[in-house]
């Protein structure tokens, strides 16, 4: 009899933990439900420096993979992230500058772009002729601080590839 009474007393024990387990867990839940969304991700405006620390001619910037070209007072920048895999693209200096129309502006090229990891290879504006590589380098949107007059990278903003930023 005791037997049978303990047992009846262990399976209601069972059922009240249960119970408890499954109201905690909607508890949670709720109170999830009132926190919101935060995205901690790194920021993608990004400064990158004054323009006179940018010498004419290209500046590679390895904490954001960027290519930075000058020429004079003008700018432009230009991912080193792969389109395929996204490893880190090379640049390599052309052994003459060349001109090319691209986007039906002119565009001095000096560099071209080699990926190490499968081969793709790109020209200077970032165009994919050889290799895996999907789609061409991508072009980001570079503006001055209003607060310091350092460059700014919109990590998160391609643009066109005849974008420019000139400088007064
Ligand atoms: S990651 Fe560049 S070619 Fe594959």
């Amino acid at each position: 009899m005791t037997e049978r009474k303990d047992r009846r007393e262990f399976l209601k024990g069972l059922g009240i933990g249960a119970g408890v387990v499954a109201l905690g867990g909607q508890s949670v839940a709720a109170l999830r439900s009132l926190v919101p969304n935060v995205s901690y991700d790194a920021p993608t405006t990004v400064k990158i420096g004054a323009p006179g620390e940018f010498p004419d001619g290209m500046k590679f910037l390895p904490e954001q993979r960027l290519f930075v070209f000058r020429e004079g007072k003008v700018f432009h920048a230009i991912s080193a992230v792969c389109t395929h895999l996204g490893c880190t693209v090379r640049a390599e200096a052309l052994p003459r500058a060349e001109t090319k129309t691209v986007e039906g502006q002119p565009l001095k090229l000096t560099h071209r772009f080699l990926c190490p990891c499968h081969g793709s290879r790109y020209e200077g504006d970032g165009q994919n002729v050889a290799g895996p590589a999907p789609r061409p380098l991508d072009w980001y949107h570079l503006e001055l601080a209003l607060d310091d007059g350092q460059l700014v990278v919109d990590l998160a903003k391609p643009v066109d590839r005849d974008f420019r930023l000139t400088i007064a």
